[in-house]
């Protein structure tokens, strides 16, 4: 693993987008999956940016969206379709027919997760995945669990993600319950992953995934078994890293 420490947000968002950058240039048909939330954020502006200076040309490149709630519509301004087309796809030159979210309409869950595994097995799999990491040391919305989650699957979220997440929803009870997330697998076939964090919030996790055991009780610990995970991270969130 290497570790890139940032000292300012502004560096931070800027590292990460030279590493999306070199990885879009050095191979522009890029399957890349790609996170919500607030971590991500600085990085699809700083790409927005570029893309619309013509650094970076994303007209090759396909998107897999992580996961999506279960029961918001598209339009839904918390959804991850909502997020990921305003926040970032709309802003940049990629083709529509390169963009796959969840469904989290769907009547059919199980069939809607199938097709999504068989979607990415298609284009080959992830060649570079983003990840932020939650609170509990969730991945995309791989919840603590007994076991690691193989495919995509239906998720019923923590209390600490409902929490977490609440800050984005205008009341606790509307932020959705269940999600649909890609499973581990889809994660650890990825050719590359680049694992963000930042915040006070993000220490603990970071330090459990990063330097404690392997289990599914911490999701991102898995990544202590990839082969080539970048992680970016501010000092507060790295605060913990290498000190036992
Ligand atoms: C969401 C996802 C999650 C978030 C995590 C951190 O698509 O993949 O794992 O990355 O919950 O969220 P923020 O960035 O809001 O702290």
């Amino acid at each position: 693993m290497r570790i890139i420490i940032t000292d300012s947000i502004e560096e931070f968002n800027i590292k990460a987008a030279d590493i999306v950058s070199q990885q879009i240039s050095s191979n522009p048909r890029t399957v890349f999956g790609a996170p919500t939330g607030e971590t991500p954020l600085g990085l699809y502006r700083e790409l927005v940016d570029r893309c619309k200076a013509g650094a970076i040309d994303f007209s090759q490149a396909t998107c897999f969206s992580l996961d999506e709630y279960i029961g918001i519509s598209p339009d839904h301004s918390q959804s991850s379709h909502y997020y990921m087309h305003n926040n970032f796809l709309k802003h940049i030159n990629i083709s529509e027919e390169n963009i796959f979210i969840p469904n989290g309409m769907t009547q059919d869950i199980f069939g809607e997760c199938r097709s999504y595994d068989n979607m990415i097995d298609s284009y080959g799999g992830i060649d570079f995945l983003i990840l932020g990491i939650g609170q509990n040391g969730h991945i995309g919305f791989n919840e603590p669990a007994d076991t690691f989650p193989s495919s995509s699957h239906l998720v019923e979220l923590k209390e600490s993600t409902i929490n977490a997440n609440a800050r984005f929803f205008e009341n606790k009870l509307d932020v959705p319950r269940y999600a649909i997330t890609v499973g581990v697998k889809t994660i650890m076939q990825a050719k590359k992953v680049l694992l963000m964090a930042h915040g006070n919030s993000k220490t603990a996790a970071m330090q459990k995934a990063l330097e404690e055991d392997v289990t599914p009780q911490v999701p991102a610990s898995i990544l202590q078994y990839h082969h080539d995970v970048t992680i970016i991270a501010d000092k507060a969130a790295a605060s913990r890293l290498g000190k036992e």
